[in-house]
């Protein structure tokens, strides 16, 4: 059992990553529990497989769960879903005092956070997250949001959950591919500020993929360690030290949305790509050496993860793509900040990268 904190003052808030932890979840959460209930939300591929685990570690315990299973997949971060979930727990008499659970990946995750964050002016929430991507990420940090027609996650607000529980062993029923989509996160870290953990992930990333009990618990302990304290440095994202963890997240959103954010190309895929290409533009304007981004285009490549445009199953041509990454969030000013890199484990944020340059590197790229 490895215990990290989230420093955030009266915000701090401890993640648990405990192989097996589910069984044990009545007792991780028993002190959550308010009038003896237990709100769970979930969606309806993880309730299936995990819903009845859940049930037999809380029978006897004297706990009601009470359960909202949702439609899985991005089309539940909506206006008409966050209605249906406010409605529900009205309905059910929810009190402040009350915890939201999350069981669930991201969707599940920012859906309950943001919930969480409006419901009765704030109620409590903890997260289960069920996959890698959420284990590692999005359920560290607070970022909480729904989807609008305008683009992905432009309705949130940060919400710090009181407690993140991860059992590494719930990720034995996750499917392939969603694990090797998650993975792309892993390497963010090493990619980011950590070379050694990179090299790591380059020798020991096929043991992560294939659920080597050992290599996945440090690929997710390890990453969890680099968040937390990245967000303790900057929970609102305003001093450019949270902003490192969107490293091929502006690229990357363009080619979502060139899928149209379908099944085509899921967000850890599109950060792979996005990544690879982040590496592929820091070259091109002399930041980087080739040799660095060359590995991590095989690295990704190694793990079956998209590495460039091709890979990515994108062909549009690079003023498309750079139009898609004028609708992004961190649009300020008619610029945008891009994450590069000086080497591996050396990002930067570049405040001054012309989209029209971008849009020609794009047409270029294979
Ligand atoms: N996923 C990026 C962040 O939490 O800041």
């Amino acid at each position: 059992m490895t215990q990290i904190t989230v420093e955030l003052g009266e915000h701090s808030y401890p993640i648990l990553v405990e192989p097996g932890a589910l069984e044990r979840v009545a007792t991780h959460l028993q002190g959550y529990a308010n009038n003896r209930r237990l709100f769970i939300l979930t969606d309806e591929n993880v309730g299936r497989h995990l819903l009845p685990k859940l049930q037999t570690a809380f029978a006897g315990s004297g706990i009601d769960l009470v359960v909202k299973s949702m439609p899985a997949g991005e089309s539940s971060k909506s206006w008409r879903q966050l209605e249906l979930v406010t409605d529900w727990l009205l309905a059910q008499g929810v009190e402040r005092s009350d915890t939201l659970v999350a069981l669930g990946g991201g969707v599940i995750g920012d859906l309950t956070g943001f919930t969480a964050a409006i419901v009765k002016r704030g109620c409590r929430f903890v997260q289960i997250p069920t996959s890698l991507l959420a284990q590692v990420d999005s359920s560290v940090g607070g970022k909480t949001a729904i989807n609008s027609s305008a683009g992905k996650n432009l309705i949130g607000s940060f919400n710090q959950p009181l407690f993140v529980l991860i059992d590494p062993l719930v990720l034995n029923s996750l499917p392939d591919r969603e694990l090797r989509a998650g993975y792309a996160e892993v390497i963010k870290y090493g990619l980011i500020s950590d070379a050694d953990f990179f090299t790591w992930c380059e020798a020991n990333g096929s043991d992560v993929l294939n659920r080597d009990p050992e290599a996945l618990s440090k690929a997710i302990i390890h990453s969890v360690r680099a968040k937390a304290l990245i967000v303790g440095e900057d929970e609102k994202e305003l001093s450019g030290r949270r902003a490192l963890l969107n490293l091929g997240h502006t690229f990357g959103h363009a080619l979502e949305a060139e899928t149209g954010f379908s099944d085509k190309l899921v967000h850890g895929e599109a950060v792979a790509a996005g990544m690879a290409l982040a590496f592929g533009y820091s070259v091109r304007r002399g930041h980087c050496d080739p040799a660095e981004a060359e590995r991590v285009r095989s690295h990704l490549k190694s793990v079956n993860l998209p590495h460039d445009l091709a890979s990515a199953s994108v062909n549009a041509s690079g003023q498309r793509l750079v139009d898609h990454m004028m609708h992004d969030k961190k649009m300020s000013g008619g610029t945008l900040p891009f994450l590069l890199a000086n080497g591996i484990g050396q990002s930067f944020l570049a405040k001054d990268v012309e989209l029209e340059d971008v849009a020609k590197f794009l047409d270029e790229s294979d």
